[in-house]
């Protein structure tokens, strides 16, 4: 595929013809709409599925607007400078298949906006069904009296999407918050500044349940690397401007989460919750691994597209 740069042009020509400099001197100039459809028509032959909607939020960023604000200004010229900061986007994600979250910086997740870089994993909506585990499991907010704190870890934390969404809906939740990496923890202590929650959340580094060492929880979330090496080849290119700890997880998959699921009886409290984010195809080894642990009350929840996405299991109280 040629350079982007050979091909949207720089200079007056294309889409629509405007007449800005009066009849005598008719130029062609890029619209919205003239951009829109060169960009979706070149993000489809690099390969990009979601080629219209990732024309219109790069263009909508390179203009500074919301991208429906495209819609009403179809017909609006996009100015030189505009085009320049907007080619610079389109080349690195048809090129380098830089993912769209990269590009902008920041990802939604759960309505609230998280930084995002290749030093994080950007959190995908169907975490999202790990969240909602989570706020099943946890208790009522009191109206009175100050019952003991309901404490909640998180392994991998990564750009901190499950915590601090947690943290956003559980005002009286104790949290941590933990990661083997350490640019990742910097960027979710960034993301709970933001969102203001940086003092309700303990950050901790280190490997598993290393940094809790002796400590119990009455829930614990994880969304661990578990993608397998075995399907690497088949990985979209996007996948490489993220960081391989944060994807990748032995042959099948499952190193992570069987270390976690073997270790995790000695930090759940007695009658609380373990939740784990895997792929759908690695959900009934985990759930036998998770009853031969100790574990009862294994249950599955789904993401939006109906495939089981996350696995709960209760520890006993006695
Ligand atoms: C799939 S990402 C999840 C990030 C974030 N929780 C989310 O859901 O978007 C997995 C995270 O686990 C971290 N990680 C990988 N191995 C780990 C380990 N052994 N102990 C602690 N964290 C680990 C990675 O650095 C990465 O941030």
């Amino acid at each position: 595929m040629n350079r982007v740069s050979d091909q949207l042009p720089t200079s007056r020509a294309g889409a629509s013809e405007t007449n800005a400099r009066g009849p005598a001197t008719r130029d062609k100039t890029w619209t919205v709409l003239g951009l829109l459809k060169w960009t979706t028509d070149y993000f489809g032959r690099a390969g990009i599925d979601s080629a219209r909607l990732d024309a219109e939020v790069l263009l909508a960023h390179a203009l500074e607007t919301e991208r429906l604000r495209l819609y009403i200004d179809y017909e609006k010229p996009v100015l030189p400078e505009e085009r320049d900061r907007y080619r610079d986007l389109v080349q690195r994600r048809a090129q380098e298949r830089v993912p769209v979250s990269q590009l902008l910086g920041e990802r939604e997740f759960w309505s609230l906006t998280f930084k995002v870089s290749s030093d994080v994993l950007t959190p995908r909506p169907e975490t999202e069904t790990l969240v909602e585990f989570a706020l099943s499991k946890a208790p009522d907010t009191p109206v009175t009296g100050s019952p003991p704190p309901f404490r909640i870890l998180d392994i991998g934390t990564g750009s901190g999407a499950i915590a601090l969404s947690l943290a956003s809906e559980l005002p009286h939740a104790e949290i941590t918050a933990t990661d083997l990496s350490e640019p990742a923890l910097q960027i979710a202590i960034t993301n709970a500044d933001h969102l203001h929650v940086r003092e309700r959340i303990r950050f901790a580094e280190g490997d598993l349940f290393s940094p809790v060492a002796s400590e119990r929880f009455d829930l614990i979330v994880s969304n661990p690397p578990y993608v397998a090496r075995a399907d690497e080849e088949s990985c979209p290119p996007e996948l490489s401007h993220e960081p391989e700890m944060a994807l990748f997880a032995g042959h099948d998959g499952l190193d992570v989460i069987r270390r976690l699921v073997a270790e995790a009886g000695d930090h759940v409290s007695p009658g609380g919750w373990l939740g784990i984010e895997l792929s759908p195809e690695q959900v009934e080894t985990v759930e036998r691994e998770l009853v031969q642990a100790g574990f009862v009350d294994v249950e599955r929840r789904f993401d939006l597209a109906s495939r089981a996405r996350v696995i709960g299991a209760r520890w006993p109280t006695k």
